[in-house]
Parts: structure tokens; C-alpha cells; sequence
């Protein structure tokens, strides 16, 4: 397993296919698509957005989804949204199957269906994504960077169609673009060899090759979410991988925790679907980008105060002493998926402790501003409705 790409130069690899082009521009976004194609369903934010887009439109939603045939995907796709308490039986018929693979030419779809595809669709709702903090760019090309070309090369077939491009706040993780006063959301991600990780690297070459695919005349929104947890009323979670996730549960296993100079900000995930729904939505967002981060995220320090009030006894130490309880622990206990999980993570280009300048959102509040949506603090009443269902899960006691 490569964590680092040494000859890797992200600029040249964000080469647009030229047959890739756009014949028809859209000014307007359309509130109510007939037909909406949809990557990454089966996922965490995809099954969010899928539910979110039955409900607040009447379209018709095709989804991409990886299986042996279209019985297996369709099972496993209601059954996903069935396990995150989402699942309606009047959808099923709004819901069509397109079984095929991001990773793939055309998708992996003949050139019939593809063109087939391209005639049908409105609007496209880019999603879907290899997601591993460990794995190297080339490892995750080919789902992230040439899926996006898929679904661009899609968007330029037949009629005009809008992309919308779930990114991530990471593509600014660079140390280029984290030197700026305030990072807004006009803002373009810097990448330079300071873009450590193959996940943050993929999406800063996929973003990129969807402004290529703006200025040949797509219309395209680009939204970029911070660290995506659980549902802020349920606590449902479809990110258990997250580093956060097992930090905790890592220190609550130990009984102590490394104290961070660290902020961590996170979203719940129906805040995320919600805002992206509504923003893709708004006539005029057209072409903007959106900044989907919490604007009361917290200090390490604080949060785990806040854990502690919740009942969890942890005794603080320094960094260095608990990366040693942590090793320790980990040749005691060599098969903890927690303590792995971190022993790499630490090891690998991490964000978590890198110093961010503040962010900006004005595009997304002024989107969302005839809305009733806002994003919940990262506070004591959020955090004991991931801590229950955390121990719903026996999230925590798990090895
Ligand atoms: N989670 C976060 O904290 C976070 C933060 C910022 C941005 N984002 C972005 O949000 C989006 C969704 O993330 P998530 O957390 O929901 O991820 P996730 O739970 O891992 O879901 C990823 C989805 O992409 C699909 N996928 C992956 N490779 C594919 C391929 N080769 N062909 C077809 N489908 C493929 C997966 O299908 P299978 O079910 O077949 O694996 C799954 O449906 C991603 O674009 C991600 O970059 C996430």
C-alpha cells in the first residue's frame, strides 16, 4: 500500500478528454428534472441524497449503481435505504437501476445504453467516489478523476444537462491554499506538492476537470462538505471509517485521549443532502461553488470535555505518551480495527491537525437563506445523539 506519490503533478493530470464539449449552455438551473441521474446511492451522503431528491422532486431517478445484474443492485440500493430508516415502497417505481462501475469507459455501459443514458437525463448529481485515506492517487484515479470524465463525457451527449459535483473542503488541504486570511467559496483549491493524500488529490483533479468542462460551456455547481457524520436527529451513521469516529473510540477503549491543538468541524449528513438539494435548485446557482461546513465546529480539547460529561471517564495525556499507550495497546491487542485504523492514520497526510484558516459561505447561506435549513452546532446535544447510537451500534466496545 503507496501513501505518497513522488512524480505525481496534479495540474497535468487534469486533462479534460478535448472530445469532451458542450454544445448547449444552461443559464437557469430546473427546480422540478423529469429525469435525474444519480452516482454513489448505495453510499453514506448518496443514500441521504437519493431520499432527498425523491421527496422534493417529482423526477424520475436513475442511479449508477456497482452489481452482477439489476435485481442484486436494486435489492441491495432499497435495502440500504431501508437500513438508514429512509425507504418508501411509492419510490420504488421512481427508481431505476443503471448497473455499472465509475471506474469503467462509458461507465462501463455499452455505447448504446451510454447514448441511451445521455438522451434520457436532465440533470446529474455526481456523487459517487472511491473513499480511502490510505490508498495512493493512482489507486483511487480511476473511480475519481476518469469516473468524473464518464460523467462529464455523459453531460456533453444530447441535450444540455447541469452536473452537480459533490467535491469535499479538502482539496484545500494544500499548504498553499491553507495560507489565505479566509478560504471562500470562489476561491480556486491550490495544488501544489503540498496536497498530501491520494483521496484529497483525486478530488482536487476531479473538480478541476469539471471547471475545464465550465469553461467549454457545462453548467456545473461544485459543493464541497467537511467531514460528513451522522444525522443529526437520529444519529445514523453511514461513515464508521471516519477518523474521528475511531479516535474516539479509541480513546474511550484506552480510558485516555492525546491532547490536540485541533479544530473539528463536521456536518451532519441531512444537513448536507438537504442544502445540496435545495442549493441544486436555485435557478441561480448555476455555476457556483458551496462551502458546506458547520460555522460552530469545536476545539479536540473541548469536545472531549464534552465526552467526558457524557459520562466517559478519560484521562488526558500528551500527544507523544498516548501514541505510546496506543502502540502499546496495539501489540497487546493487534487485531483492534480502531487502533489499526489509527496507527496508520497518524502515519499517513492527515488533516486533523493542520491548522485551517476560518471558511467562508456567503453563496451557500444566500442559497439557502429562504430555507428553513441550518446546520446544528458541534455541541453536548449532538454529540449524545451519536454517542447513542454509537452504542446502538456497540460502536464502541467493538475490537
Ligand atoms: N464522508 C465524508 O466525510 C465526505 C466529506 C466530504 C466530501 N465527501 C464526498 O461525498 C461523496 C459521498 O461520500 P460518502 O461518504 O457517502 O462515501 P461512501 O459512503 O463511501 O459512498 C461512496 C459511493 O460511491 C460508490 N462508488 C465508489 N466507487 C465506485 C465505482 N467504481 N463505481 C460506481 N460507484 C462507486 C459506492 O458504491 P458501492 O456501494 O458499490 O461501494 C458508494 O455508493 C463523495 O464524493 C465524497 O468525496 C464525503
Amino acid at each position: 500500500m503507496s501513501l505518497l506519490s513522488t512524480t505525481l503533478n496534479l495540474v497535468t493530470e487534469a486533462k479534460l478528454d478535448a472530445t469532451i464539449q458542450f454544445s448547449q449552455s444552461i443559464t437557469k438551473l430546473n427546480p422540478n428534472p423529469k429525469t435525474i441521474f444519480l452516482t454513489g446511492a448505495s453510499g453514506f451522503l448518496g443514500g441521504y441524497l437519493l431520499a432527498e431528491l425523491l421527496e422534493q422532486t417529482s423526477a424520475q431517478i436513475y442511479c449508477l449503481v456497482r452489481a452482477d445484474n439489476k435485481i442484486n443492485a436494486q435489492q441491495r440500493l432499497q435495502q440500504h435505504l431501508i437500513n438508514y430508516g429512509l425507504w418508501q415502497d411509492e419510490w420504488k417505481l421512481r427508481i431505476i437501476i443503471v448497473v455499472g462501475d465509475l471506474s469503467k469507459p462509458l461507465l462501463a455501459l455499452s455505447e448504446q445504453d451510454f447514448n441511451q443514458l445521455a438522451k434520457i437525463i436532465e440533470v446529474i448529481y455526481h456523487n459517487g467516489a472511491y473513499i480511502n485515506a490510505f490508498h495512493s492517487y493512482e489507486h483511487l484515479k480511476a473511480a475519481n478523476v476518469l469516473g468524473t470524465q464518464e460523467i462529464l463525457r455523459l453531460a456533453g451527449l444530447k441535450q444540455a444537462k447541469a452536473v452537480h459535483f459533490i467535491s469535499s473542503m479538502a482539496v484545500f488541504f494544500s499548504k498553499a491554499s491553507l495560507q489565505s486570511k479566509m478560504i471562500i467559496e470562489t476561491d480556486l483549491p491550490i495544488a501544489d506538492g503540498t496536497l498530501k493524500g491520494g483521496y484529497k488529490q483525486s478530488k482536487w483533479v476531479a473538480e478541476e476537470l469539471v471547471r475545464i468542462a465550465q469553461k467549454r460551456g457545462l453548467s456545473a455547481c461544485i459543493y464541497r462538505p467537511v467531514r460528513i457524520l451522522g444525522h443529526s436527529q437520529t444519529g445514523i451513521n453511514g461513515n464508521m471509517n471516519d477518523a474521528l469516529c475511531n479516535l474516539l473510540k479509541a480513546c474511550i477503549q484506552l480510558g485516555t485521549y492525546p491532547l490536540l491543538d485541533a479544530r473539528i468541524n463536521l456536518v451532519p449528513v441531512d444537513y448536507v443532502s438537504q442544502s445540496i438539494v435545495h442549493l441544486s435548485q436555485q435557478p441561480t446557482s448555476s455555476g457556483k461553488a458551496f462551502n458546506l461546513f458547520n460555522p460552530e465546529s469545536i476545539e479536540w480539547n473541548q469536545l472531549l470535555d464534552l465526552t467526558k460529561e457524557l459520562g466517559y471517564s478519560l484521562t488526558a495525556l500528551d500527544y507523544k505518551q498516548w501514541q505510546q499507550q496506543l502502540n502499546k495497546e496495539l501489540n497487546l491487542f493487534p487485531k483492534n480495527k480502531a487502533y489499526i485504523f489509527l496507527s496508520l492514520f497518524f502515519r499517513s497526510p492527515n488533516a486533523l491537525m493542520m491548522k485551517k484558516p476560518p471558511l467562508d459561505a456567503r453563496q451557500t447561506l444566500d442559497g439557502l437563506k429562504n430555507s428553513p435549513l441550518y446546520c446544528p452546532p458541534v455541541d453536548k446535544k449532538l454529540l449524545s445523539i451519536y454517542f447513542d447510537y454509537f452504542n446502538k451500534i456497540n460502536f464502541l466496545n467493538k475490537k
